[in-house]
Order: structure tokens, then C-alpha cells, then sequence
């Protein structure tokens, strides 16, 4: 009897089973294989899936990064969660560890600045990319990601993972239901707290040089959202930005002597509560106070610093190519932490808000339950408050899902089309490097300015703005 008839009478789980090691040897062979670039803080999401619940798809056989230390701490955690240890490159043995390992595709996790030399570099030597985001942090930078992507025909997957959440999943779902009618604007504030916000001004994501400031590095999330939520790409960016809490001046005004250098030899630690102690959690401490020696890195600088060079209090309002217009605001030094959102349709108004647990990135310990509220108001007539959709784990439970969409074969295929390319990953970035040079010359700036050639992405179909409307109850009606 032939082998195929065998498992054709057994049935297909029964003769996977029973085909033992060959069905492993089989199955191995088609694990994907990746190496990752920048191993500190984020990338562990991408450690931990790989040897976890996506081991069976693939392998992570090779990690990059400028600072050792923290190489030889993904060996030791590899070798914790019973995988192989990846095996160490300098940055500057990039090009070598692709041409000896020959991945499937490189997961791209350094500060947002460097994105682009390993995304272009990867995409020539004919490697597919994960990024995370911002895709990258200037126009020309983005420029050079669009055409190598054209030259190569590599593809590139930006993980904004921010799509993924369960409940803002929800809200695409509602806005393509139509419910609400077509979108004419939408108001959407986002609220940093002083342990989230504070955090940023401590961190490289203090220099604009490399984060593109909070436009660009926190933000690029929220871009994205309206862009994916609207399904439409933005036109034109008008926007005003300022320092005005992480300053000197302010520490003064708390009753400091001024900013200091960090936190870890600062003579007024007793008198700062914006006091950061890096030894304290052992994560932080692994990550990077022990490899301090390595790269000269602190993670716990001064946030009131004279040289940082990124805003702390941002508006912005855009234009959107179908003619949605969106007014936005980011504060780095709130009460609370989290956001509300309001789309106002031709049929009603979707309201949106969430109030998160605040974190800092790289500790050991995260999250908490976010509170979420969404509500439609139509247009004339009973508001009706929605249940959240839910799930578990980092980012409201957004990062499990978009981790299954990314390693996992036989991943669904998606409804809302959450998985970004390069276009999705320019479009947003570009609305904050557009913020950042409104904050510099005062005036508003075309997207089609910064860079040719951006197409639009295939966007999940949404109620257009030119089929009849119902017309709404009468006032005296409802
Ligand atoms: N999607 C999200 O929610 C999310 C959350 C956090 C961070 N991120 C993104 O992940 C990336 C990394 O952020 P992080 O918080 O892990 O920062 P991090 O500082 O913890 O880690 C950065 C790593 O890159 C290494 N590195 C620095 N310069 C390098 C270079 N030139 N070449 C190679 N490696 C270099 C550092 O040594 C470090 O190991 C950033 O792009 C950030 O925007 C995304």
C-alpha cells in the first residue's frame, strides 16, 4: 500500500502523528527563520513568540545589536525558555549575519532612527522586513524605504500593533457598519501621564535626532489609527509644538537647584519625584544598567535637561484626501493616562475613550485593566453604549492577535486588514514629520511634499460620502 493511502484512511491528525519524525523533520523545515536587530526592551514581544506559541513557525537564529551585554542576555533568556540561543552579531556584522544565516526575515527593533539603514539593507539582499514602529523618523528616510521597496520587491510588515486591541479593533468595526454614517471629522486626544510621559524625556527618545520626537515616536500609533479608522490617507498637516514642563525651568519652579545629569548619582534624588530608580527593577537593571559599560547608555537621564529637544505639549489638526479633517492633541505631563476619540458622522457620533494603567517600558512588571468606554449617539435619537470587545496580555491584547497574524501560516484571513506595508508605515510616520516641521517654520505642509510616490494601501472598504443619507427623526419625534 502506497504512504499517501495510509494517511488518506487515518485521517489527517492521526497520520501527522504517526509519521513521528519525519513529521517533525517536515514541520521544522518549514518553521521560518528570523533574526532580529536592536535586542533591548520591545523585542523581547518578539523573543518570547518566537519561543512560545509561534515556536512550531519559527526560530529566531541570530540577534544584531551595537551593545553585547545585551545580546548575551537574550542567550540567557533563550536558554531560560528551553530555546537555542541565537547566536550574537555586532551592528556592524549586519550584512555578514544575513549572508550566513540567510533569514526569512529580519525583525527590525532598534531606536526608531536607525530603522531604515537595516530595513534598506535587508530589502537589498532580497530579506522581507517586521518593523516595528515608527517605520522610520524623516521624509528622505521614508523616501529611501519606498524606493528600495520598489527596487527590491521585498515586502515590509510594520507592526502597529495599536490596530490589534480588541477594542479598537471594535471601533473600525462600528465605523465600517456604517452606523455613524460617512466620517466628516474626528477629535482625538491621547494623555501621557508622569510616570508613562515622564519616561520618555529620560530615554533616547529625548533627541529628535533619533525618535522624531513624540510626533513621530508615539504618535506614529495614533496617526496610523485614524489613517486604518478612516481607511483614507492624509493630505495636509498644520500643527503647533512645545517644551514647557520637562524643562529646567520647571525644576526650579518644583523648588529643584535645575536639571541634573540622571537620576542614579543625582545629589537632589530626595527632593525629585520624578526620581527614577534603575536598580530597583530587576528587568531594568538586566537591560540596561548592567550594560552601561558597554555603550556609555543611561536610561534614567535628568527629564528636566537643557539638550533634550523634543516637545512635551502638541497639537495638530490634518487633512484627509476624502476630506475628513482631524484635530489631535498629545500632552506628555497629564493626570492620567489613556485617550478619547469622537468621529462625527452624517448619521451620529461614535465616542471612544480609554483610560490605561500606566507603565514604563522595559520593567518587569506591566499592565493592569484598561477602562473602556464606547458609545454611539445618533444623530438625533438615544445614545447606546457598546460592550468592549476584550483580550489578554500586552496593549489591551493587541499584541497577542497581531503576533499570531505575523508568524502563525494559517492565521485567518482578516476582515479589517490590520497588517501594515510600507505605505500604511509612511502614512502615518509622515503626519508627525510633518508636525515637526510645522513646529519649526509655522506653516502647514502637504504630504505629497515629502516624499513621491506613496500609494495608498488596500484599506478595508468604509460608507463613502456621496450615497443618499437618511434623512434624521424629526426633533419632536425622538
Ligand atoms: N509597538 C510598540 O508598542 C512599541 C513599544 C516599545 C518600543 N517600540 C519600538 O521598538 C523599538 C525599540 O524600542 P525599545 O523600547 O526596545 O528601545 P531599547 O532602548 O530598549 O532597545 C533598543 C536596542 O537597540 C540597540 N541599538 C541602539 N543603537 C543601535 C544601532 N545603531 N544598531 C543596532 N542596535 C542598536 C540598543 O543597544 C538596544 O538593545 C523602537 O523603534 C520603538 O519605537 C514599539
Amino acid at each position: 500500500m502506497q504512504r499517501r493511502d495510509v494517511m488518506k484512511g487515518m485521517g489527517v491528525a492521526a497520520a501527522v502523528a504517526a509519521s513521528g519524525s519525519a513529521g517533525q523533520a517536515a514541520a521544522a523545515a518549514r518553521r521560518k527563520r528570523y533574526v532580529a536587530v536592536g535586542v533591548g526592551s520591545r523585542n523581547r514581544m518578539y523573543q518570547e513568540a518566537l519561543w512560545g506559541p509561534h515556536k512550531e513557525h519559527g526560530e529566531l537564529v541570530a540577534v544584531c545589536d551595537v551593545n553585547p551585554g545585551r545580546m548575551a542576555l537574550v542567550g540567557k533568556r533563550a536558554l531560560e525558555a528551553k530555546a537555542a540561543a541565537p547566536k550574537p552579531w555586532l551592528a556592524a556584522d549586519f550584512d555578514t549575519m544575513l549572508a550566513e544565516h540567510k533569514p526569512d526575515a529580519v525583525i527590525v527593533t532598534p531606536p526608531d532612527g536607525f530603522h531604515h539603514d537595516y530595513i534598506i539593507r535587508a530589502l537589498d539582499a532580497g530579506i522581507d522586513v517586521i518593523t516595528e514602529k515608527p517605520m522610520t523618523n524623516t521624509a528622505p528616510k521614508a523616501q529611501a524605504i519606498l524606493d528600495a521597496v520598489k527596487r527590491s520587491g521585498r515586502h515590509i510588515r510594520v507592526t502597529f500593533n495599536y490596530r490589534y486591541s480588541p477594542f479598537r479593533s471594535q471601533v473600525k468595526d462600528l465605523l465600517m457598519s456604517g452606523e455613524i454614517g460617512d466620517i466628516l471629522s474626528v477629535d482625538f486626544h491621547w494623555l501621557l501621564n508622569t510616570v508613562h510621559g515622564a519616561d520618555y524625556f529620560r530615554r533616547w527618545h529625548s533627541h529628535k535626532a533619533i525618535s522624531g520626537g513624540l510626533m513621530v515616536h508615539k504618535a506614529t500609533h495614533h496617526f496610523d489609527l485614524v489613517n486604518w479608522w478612516l481607511s483614507d490617507m492624509p493630505v495636509a498637516v498644520s500643527a503647533v509644538g512645545k517644551r514647557e514642563f520637562y524643562t529646567p525651568e520647571m525644576a526650579k519652579r518644583f523648588g529643584l537647584s535645575g536639571a541634573h545629569e540622571r537620576c542614579l548619582t543625582c545629589p537632589e534624588k530626595a527632593k525629585c519625584s520624578f526620581y527614577f530608580d534603575l536598580a530597583a527593577d530587576p528587568g531594568l537593571k538586566a537591560l540596561y544598567l548592567d550594560n552601561e559599560k558597554y555603550d556609555g547608555y543611561h536610561r534614567d537621564q535628568c527629564v528636566w535637561r537643557r539638550e533634550i529637544d523634543i516637545e512635551d505639549t502638541m497639537n495638530v489638526i490634518a487633512r484627509y484626501a476624502g476630506g475628513t479633517t482631524l484635530s489631535y492633541s498629545l500632552n506628555a505631563f497629564n493626570a492620567w493616562e489613556g485617550y478619547t476619540v469622537a468621529f462625527n458622522g452624517t448619521k451620529g457620533r461614535l465616542e471612544h475613550r480609554v483610560v490605561e494603567q500606566a507603565m514604563v517600558a522595559g520593567a518587569s512588571k506591566q499592565t493592569g485593566d484598561d477602562a473602556i468606554t464606547t458609545r454611539i449617539i445618533p444623530m438625533r435619537g438615544q445614545p447606546r453604549d457598546i460592550e468592549p470587545w476584550t483580550g489578554a496580555g500586552g496593549h489591551g491584547g493587541g499584541d497577542a492577535v497581531m503576533l499570531a497574524d505575523i508568524f502563525d501560516p494559517n492565521a485567518p484571513a482578516d476582515p479589517l486588514k490590520r497588517a501594515a506595508d510600507e505605505r500604511g508605515g509612511a502614512a502615518s510616520c509622515l503626519i508627525g514629520i510633518a508636525a515637526d516641521k510645522c513646529f519649526e517654520t509655522g506653516l502647514p505642509v502637504k504630504i505629497a511634499d515629502l516624499v513621491t510616490g506613496l500609494n495608498s494601501p488596500d484599506w478595508p472598504k468604509m460608507p463613502n460620502h456621496i450615497d443618499p443619507v437618511p434623512m434624521p427623526a424629526r426633533t419632536d419625534q425622538v
